[in-house]
């Protein structure tokens, strides 16, 4: 047996090794605090379902104001706002979960859904008439904007 069957030694890694280490470790640490950052984010948003509900709402009050400005103040300008608007009303307690159980907060949903409902009843036949019929809704949203302050 002669030295001369051993291979030479391998050259050192040990610089590599532990670059990777500290790679790897390195990996860890950022993915720990991304996963943080995430679900601090995840956590404050906001739900878009009350501020959605209302922006909706209000984009076929705009509707009803420019149908008024336009002179279309036939029924079938008119109710299709005035319907979805009505059902819209509905989800108000289910969109404002911290405040459904406001009895009076609850009460000025109820007072928007039956505005609603009366102007439906008996439906506007002219602009002045439409007018009139948004003034009373948006009195309806007023007060309850009033009341929660927005
Ligand atoms: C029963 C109470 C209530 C009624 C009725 C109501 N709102 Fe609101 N509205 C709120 C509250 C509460 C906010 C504040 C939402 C928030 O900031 O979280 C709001 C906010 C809004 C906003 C701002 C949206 C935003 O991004 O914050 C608009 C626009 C709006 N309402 C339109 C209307 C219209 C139009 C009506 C009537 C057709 C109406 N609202 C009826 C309670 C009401």
């Amino acid at each position: 047996m002669s030295d001369a069957n051993i291979p030479p030694s391998a050259p050192a890694r040990r610089g590599n090794g532990s670059r990777y280490l500290f790679m790897g470790l390195l990996g860890l640490v950022v993915g720990a605090v991304a996963t943080v950052m995430v679900m601090r984010a995840l956590q404050q948003r906001e739900d878009p379902y009350p501020h959605s509900l209302m922006h909706v709402m209000a984009a076929h009050m705009h509707a009803l104001k420019d149908n008024v400005t336009q002179n279309r103040c036939a029924a079938t300008d008119v109710l299709p706002h005035l319907q979805t608007v009505r059902a819209l009303a509905n989800d108000i307690e289910p969109a404002f979960k911290d405040m459904r159980d406001d009895p009076k907060f609850a009460k000025y949903a109820s007072d928007l859904r039956a505005a609603i409902d009366a102007s439906l009843a008996s439906p506007p036949l002219s602009c002045p008439g439409v007018q009139a019929v948004a003034a009373k809704i948006g009195q309806a949203c007023e007060d309850c904007h009033k009341y929660t302050n927005n």
